[in-house]
């Protein structure tokens, strides 16, 4: 877990490209909202496999809401070790708690504010002097954090309607699933609305979410939408957006043939097609799976930009440029500059939206497919070399970073030891409340080969299958503008890159 997964904002979305299809769906999600804004609480679940547009359908509905005089609040689930319990709606609250004016957050949080603050320390910060929680047992304690939350949560949207949404519930802790059912069934008369995604294939292999989603399904206010393929029209409609040129009927009939309608997928070959200059017709001819298309468009990068990236995936979803390039020590910042604009170019990697420094993976997959084609000993010497960089980082206050230290270190036991995932596991549960212990926490400790998030289907398999990634032969590449034009014209110092980024 890295720095920006510990502060969520929420997303804005790619408002550059069209949303397209999901008409029914958004139907229905916004006579929910209505509804939600009449006082009559909903509770929505999108669901369906990695890349159907799960986030970025709660991310229309999100834009829509606003419109509709919604606040957001949005918390996302982290896929690995080490994250504390609590942490999704710590994070959703973070950005309410620091956007909310001072007396009128001390009003809607109420006499539960000690127990807020352990959830979201940032209410500290904002309100200063908040009174220890008095100790009780931690059944009482979390019975009694529950309530505080919900209480929030009601008054909250008693000054105006909430939108919140729970990106990725699959990947949640057990705390926060149960958090998440105590709250559902109170809101059939509150301003809000919850809007839960989950990955299907990979919820039903967690017994927990599998028992959240069935009390949640025995709600009123309870819906679930299971997002299929999108339609033909639809493709040709994507195909317009991404490409700028219309597909023919055969093209298009192809694309959804071999990506049965994925938006991940479909984005994904038409990168590919037009990265071989093949955007017009004829026999598609493109690899079986998304990683194997994933694979083939990381084959198109230099050999170095792979090695850059593929040491970044081993960071997380997304990354510091300043972190990076410690680790990559034989890597000039220069050089590396370069070699993130190549894949900034190729759009594997986008800059993270409001954190200057810092780049993301555009999708978990491309994040995936780099990360697994590493061998399991060459990872875990990788994961050892991130937590030794990050912990220097970080120097001697290396609390709000504690579950990102302890995700490495975790990774990284089989040559370190389990010592320092041990210190920062301890460190980062204790700072929730609830937490479950040293034993929780390490028998909570998975091994490289246990990250397996098999998708609904064959095709979108997140399993083992490795996709070697190797330089194509010739990796020269047209000139890098960005870095060049930023390396030029500004000064040096790694902390300057995202000012040059702009530049
Ligand atoms: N209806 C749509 N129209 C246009 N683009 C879409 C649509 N749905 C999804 N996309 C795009 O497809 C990509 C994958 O979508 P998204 O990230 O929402 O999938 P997901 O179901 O949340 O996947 P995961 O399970 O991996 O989180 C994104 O780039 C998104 O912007
Ligand atoms: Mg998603």
């Amino acid at each position: 877990m890295s720095e920006s997964q510990q502060n969520p904002a929420p997303p804005a979305g790619p408002e550059d490209r069209g949303f397209v299809g999901r008409s029914r769906e958004m139907d229905l999600l916004r006579a929910a909202l209505a509804e939600a804004k009449d006082g009559r609480g909903q509770v929505a679940l999108l669901s369906g496999e990695p890349g159907i547009g799960k986030t970025r359908t709660a991310q229309e509905l999100a834009r829509y809401a606003e419109t509709q005089g919604f606040r957001l609040l949005w918390g996302w689930c982290y896929d690995g070790e080490g994250a504390p319990p609590y942490w999704p709606w710590a994070g959703l609250f973070r950005t309410y708690v620091q956007q909310t004016e001072p007396d009128l957050l001390r009003g809607q949080i109420g006499p539960g504010i000690a127990d807020i603050a352990g959830l979201v320390p940032e209410v500290g910060d904002k309100l200063g002097d908040v009174p220890e929680p008095t100790q009780v047992d931690p059944e009482q304690s979390r019975f009694r954090l529950f309530e505080a939350v919900s209480s929030f949560l009601k008054r909250a949207a008693a000054d105006e309607p909430l939108l919140l949404v729970l990106d990725d519930i699959h990947w949640a802790d057990e705390p926060s699933l149960l958090l998440l059912r105590f709250i559902a069934r109170q809101i059939d008369d509150s301003r809000l609305m919850i809007v839960l995604t989950s990955r299907e294939a990979e919820a039903a292999g967690n017994p927990t979410v599998t028992e959240t989603l069935a009390q949640l399904s025995r709600l009123p206010a309870f819906r679930r939408h299971i997002l299929g393929g999108l339609e033909i029209d639809d493709v040709r409609l994507f195909f317009r957006s991404e490409a700028g040129q219309d597909a023919d009927a055969d093209l298009a009939q192809s694309l959804l043939a071999h990506t049965e309608g994925n938006p991940f997928f479909l984005g994904e070959v038409i990168r590919l097609l037009a990265s071989q200059g093949r955007h017009g017709q004829g026999e598609l001819g493109l690899p079986q799976g998304v990683r194997e298309v994933i694979g083939q468009r990381l084959r198109r990068l230099s050999d170095r930009c792979i090695q850059a990236l593929t040491t970044a995936s081993v960071v997380g979803r997304d990354f510091d440029f300043r972190m990076l390039g410690t680790v990559l020590e034989d890597f000039s910042e220069i050089d590396l500059l370069e070699l993130l604009d190549e894949a900034l170019e190729a759009r594997l990697v986008e800059d993270t939206p409001g954190r200057s420094d810092r780049y993301q993976f555009t999708h978990a997959l491309v994040q995936q497919t780099l990360s697994e084609s590493l061998s399991a000993s060459r990872k875990v010497r990788l994961h050892a070399r991130i937590g030794e960089v990050l912990e220097t980082l970080y120097g001697n206050r290396p609390e709000n970073h504690a579950a990102e230290l302890a995700h490495h270190f975790s990774q990284a036991a089989p040559v370190l030891g389990i010592e320092k995932l041990v210190h920062y596991a301890l460190m980062a549960a204790h700072r929730r409340p609830g937490h479950c212990g040293q034993r929780g926490i390490l028998s909570g400790h998975r091994t490289v080969e246990g990250h397996d998030h098999p998708g609904r289907r064959e095709r979108l398999s997140t399993g083992d299958r490795r996709v070697p990634i190797q330089p194509p032969e010739d990796s020269g590449r047209p000139g890098h503008r960005r870095a060049r034009r930023a390396v030029r014209g500004r000064g040096h110092g790694l902390g300057d890159a995202q000012a040059r980024r702009n530049g």
